[in-house]
């Protein structure tokens, strides 16, 4: 029997059995392996020998590297290959090390696409969604499983909600730090969203909130609200949401050219209520290395003063109203009521978000919201992920 999952991998996980090696050769420098589904996988030295897990070369309770790659032969060839007794890659190096590498992990690592989970996004527009796909939490019990179904929701459609918690006021904060730790701003750790007389943001008021992201005065905005409604007693103050990475999407297509001054020029967000200076400058819409969006910053109420030439501003204006009119039109907004015990969660580097005006002189509003970060969602998920592997075997 093959117990390839006894042998280490340069991480705690657990790789569970895939294909086994079915032939390893050295040709040249390169380690060709073919696995039983007749794939093969050429390895490299450098990578192979930077890889090795042994004690000598990885901290054994920390998984982190201690060979120091200073210390490699950039001409480094193997000296040997075989298959174990345990199917798994065994590597000789001319000074004599020996590294073992786990088939099912070198499976994975060779032959899949290990990177992101961009496949699963969802975009859509009004036309898809009338309001964010929800789950109904009616004795207040979030089970582990429940709750790596609201991940994965964020990460394919960027927002959840969950309905019939309890207006507790500690709800948003035990939620958040189940996910990951709460990314404090300058604004308080958790917040209240009421409307107020000496509030210094417009979310503090009753007034209307075009769709917008939160805090794109920082470097690095938010990437996951969290909004807790504990009261809606006041006439008023729907949500809505776009997804803004759809709203790119279609403005690539239909006009290139706003799309060029969106993902190029910056515009400057500013906190100037004081006594803090935030600011930061940026394009409405980042792409990533293979040219998608991967965050939007538009807080229309926040704009500092463009900065440009003249003989740009009729263009970056003409674009930024171009993402505004699709962000806030009835095709891609979705705007749907706030009740009490609802809360929605969303990556605030994608989808914006607003509110309609409500009217405090017929009753109360009251919110309740923090932020933690995108990644926090990712880990957690593949947390889930690797417990429940574990758990199948
Ligand atoms: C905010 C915000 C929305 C609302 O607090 O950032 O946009 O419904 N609030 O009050
Ligand atoms: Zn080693
Ligand atoms: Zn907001």
């Amino acid at each position: 029997m093959i117990l390839s999952n006894t042998i280490p991998t340069p991480d705690n996980f657990y790789w569970p059995p895939s294909e086994s090696i079915l032939c390893a050769k050295l040709v040249g420098k390169a380690i060709i392996v073919t696995w039983t589904d007749n794939k093969q996988s050429k390895l490299h030295p450098l990578w192979l020998r930077d890889n090795c897990c042994c004690k000598e070369c990885l901290n054994q309770v920390t998984r982190e590297h201690l060979f120091d790659l200073r210390d490699i032969r950039l001409d480094l060839v193997p000296l040997s290959v075989e298959i174990d007794s345990q199917g798994g890659l065994s590597v000789t190096w001319p000074d004599n090390h020996t590294s073992r590498f786990n088939p099912a992990w070198l499976y994975a690592q060779t032959t899949q696409q290990l990177s992101p989970r961009d496949d699963e996004i969802m975009l859509w527009s009004s036309a898809d969604l009338s309001e964010p796909p929800s789950f109904d939490i009616p004795n207040g019990n979030i089970s582990d499983e429940l709750l790596y179904q609201v991940l994965l929701t964020i990460l394919r459609q960027g927002m959840v909600r969950l309905r019939g918690l309890s207006t507790d006021e500690a709800q948003v904060e035990q939620l958040a730090t189940r996910i990951g730790p709460i990314r404090e701003t300058h604004f308080d750790r958790i917040f209240d969203v009421i409307s107020k007389a000496d509030s210094d943001t417009l979310a503090n008021t009753s007034h209307y909130l075009a769709a917008h992201t939160d805090i794109p005065t920082r470097e690095s905005p938010p990437g996951i609200q969290i909004l807790h409604c504990r009261v809606a007693d006041a006439k008023g103050g729907h949500s809505t949401m776009t997804d803004g990475f759809r709203v790119a999407k279609d403005i690539a297509q239909q006009h290139p050219q706003h799309y060029k001054t969106l993902t190029t020029k910056k515009w400057c967000y500013a906190n100037r209520a004081g006594p803090t200076d935030y600011r930061w400058e940026a394009p409405i819409i980042r792409l990533d290395d293979n040219g998608q969006p991967i965050e939007v910053r538009l807080l229309p109420f926040s704009r500092a003063p463009l900065q440009a030439k003249y003989e740009e501003m009729d263009s970056i204006y003409a674009a930024l109203v171009c993402f505004m009119g699709k962000a806030n039109s009835d095709d891609y907004q979705i705007n749907f009521p706030f009740s009490a015990g609802d809360l929605i969660m969303f990556d605030n580097r994608r989808i914006l978000h607003g509110r309609e005006e409500f009217y405090p002189k017929t009753g109360d509003r009251a919110l309740r919201g923090t932020y933690i970060e995108r990644d926090d969602i990712l880990s957690k998920v593949r947390e889930y992920e690797q417990r429940r592997q574990q758990q199948s075997q």
